[in-house]
C-alpha cells in the first residue's frame, strides 16, 4: 500500500510542476508577444492617435524612413490623405507636410499638385535648364528654362493654307496639326495657325512690350519671360478661327469645343486651362495649344491634368 500513496504522490507532483511549465510559458510567449507588438510600428501609429485604417495605409505605402518621420511628430490628419493621391511622390513628402501645415485650407489633391510643379513657390524661383533630351515631352514653363541660343532641330515652315503670317513649328508638330486641321474641317472647323515658333529674342520683345504696356504682374500672368516660353520649342501653336476677332473669344467658339473634346486623338493638348492657373503660372489660354504626341495627349485628356503635372509625375518622378 505504502508505495503505492508515493507513488500517487509522485505524478500529483509532475503534474503540477507539468501545469506550472505550461502557465509559465502561456505567460511568457503572451508577454513576448505583447512587446513584439509594442516595438511594431503600427502598435507605434495607434498609440499616437492614427486609426488602424490610416496605420495601413501609411505602413502599406512608405518607407521605413518615413514611417520614423511621421512618428517623430505630432498626429497630421492630412497625412494619409496626401499619400493616398494619385500623383503622390514620396520624394516630396517633406515638401507636402510643410505646404499643408501653412495652407491647412487646401484640398490635398492641390497640396500635391502644387508641390509637384513646384507652384507652392514663387514664380521664377528655383530655375532649372530645361531637359532637352526630352524632345517633344519637354517640359518649358517658369520653373525650367530654355539657354538662350536654344535651337529646335527641325523647324519647318508652315504653308500659308494653315497659318497668318510666317509660321514655323517642328515636322512632327506639323504634321499632327495638318491631320488636326483636316480633321476639323470635316466639320467645317477652320482652324488657323496664328503664332507659333518664337526666338529668345522674339519672346523678349513679346513679354517686354506687355510688361511697358501693362506692368510685369499682367505681363508674367500672360506671357513668359525669355527662356520660358514654350513658343521657344516649336511645339506650340496659337490658334485662331474665322470669327474669332480677340484671343480672348476664341473660348467662345465652335472651333475651341472641338478642340477640347478632339485635339488629344491628333497630338496636342490645352496647355493653360481654366481654373488651372494656379499649377501653371499663366491666365486661361484657349488659343495656345501644345504637341506632346498622341499617346500622352491622350492620358493627359484622360486625366485632366496640367502638362506641368504629367512631367512632375510620369517624366521627372
Ligand atoms: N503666352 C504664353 C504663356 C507664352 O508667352 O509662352
Ligand atoms: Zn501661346
Amino acid at each position: 500500500m505504502k508505495p503505492k500513496r508515493k507513488l500517487k504522490k509522485e505524478v500529483i507532483y509532475v503534474f503540477a510542476g507539468l501545469v506550472a511549465i505550461l502557465v509559465i510559458g502561456i505567460l511568457g510567449f503572451n508577454f513576448y508577444n505583447d512587446y513584439t507588438y509594442k516595438q511594431t510600428n503600427e502598435y507605434k501609429l495607434l498609440e499616437k492617435g492614427y486609426s488602424k485604417e490610416d496605420a495601413n495605409i501609411i505602413e502599406k505605402n512608405l518607407k521605413e524612413e518615413t514611417i520614423q518621420k511621421i512618428l517623430s511628430e505630432e498626429k497630421n490628419d492630412a497625412i494619409p490623405a496626401i499619400i493616398q493621391e494619385k500623383y503622390y511622390l514620396e520624394k516630396n513628402f517633406d515638401k507636402y507636410v510643410a505646404f499643408q501645415k501653412e495652407n491647412t485650407e487646401k484640398s490635398t489633391y492641390d497640396i500635391v499638385a502644387m508641390v509637384n510643379t513646384k507652384a507652392n513657390l514663387d514664380w521664377y524661383e528655383d530655375i532649372k535648364e530645361v531637359d532637352t533630351s526630352q524632345k517633344d515631352l519637354i517640359l518649358v514653363n517658369k520653373f525650367n528654362q530654355l539657354k538662350e541660343d536654344y535651337s529646335p532641330e527641325n523647324l519647318v515652315e508652315v504653308s500659308n493654307w494653315y497659318c497668318y503670317g510666317t509660321n514655323q513649328i517642328t515636322q512632327e508638330t506639323y504634321d499632327a496639326f495638318i491631320n488636326l486641321y483636316n480633321a476639323a474641317m470635316e466639320k467645317d472647323i477652320k482652324i488657323i495657325i496664328n503664332s507659333s515658333y518664337r526666338n529668345y529674342q522674339n519672346q523678349e520683345e513679346t513679354y517686354n512690350q506687355l510688361k511697358n504696356t501693362y506692368g510685369s504682374k499682367k505681363a508674367d500672368d500672360q506671357a513668359a519671360r525669355p527662356g520660358h516660353s514654350e513658343h521657344e520649342t516649336g511645339l506650340a501653336i496659337d490658334v485662331f478661327t474665322p470669327g474669332n476677332t480677340t484671343t480672348e473669344n476664341f473660348k467662345d467658339s465652335e472651333a475651341y469645343k472641338w478642340l477640347k473634346e478632339n485635339a488629344q486623338n491628333y497630338g496636342f493638348i490645352e496647355r493653360y486651362p481654366e481654373g488651372k492657373e494656379y499649377l501653371t503660372g499663366y491666365h486661361f489660354e484657349s488659343w495656345h495649344w501644345r504637341y506632346v504626341g498622341i499617346e500622352v495627349a491622350k492620358q493627359i485628356h484622360d486625366e485632366q491634368i496640367t502638362y506641368d503635372e504629367y512631367y512632375a509625375y510620369y517624366i521627372e518622378k
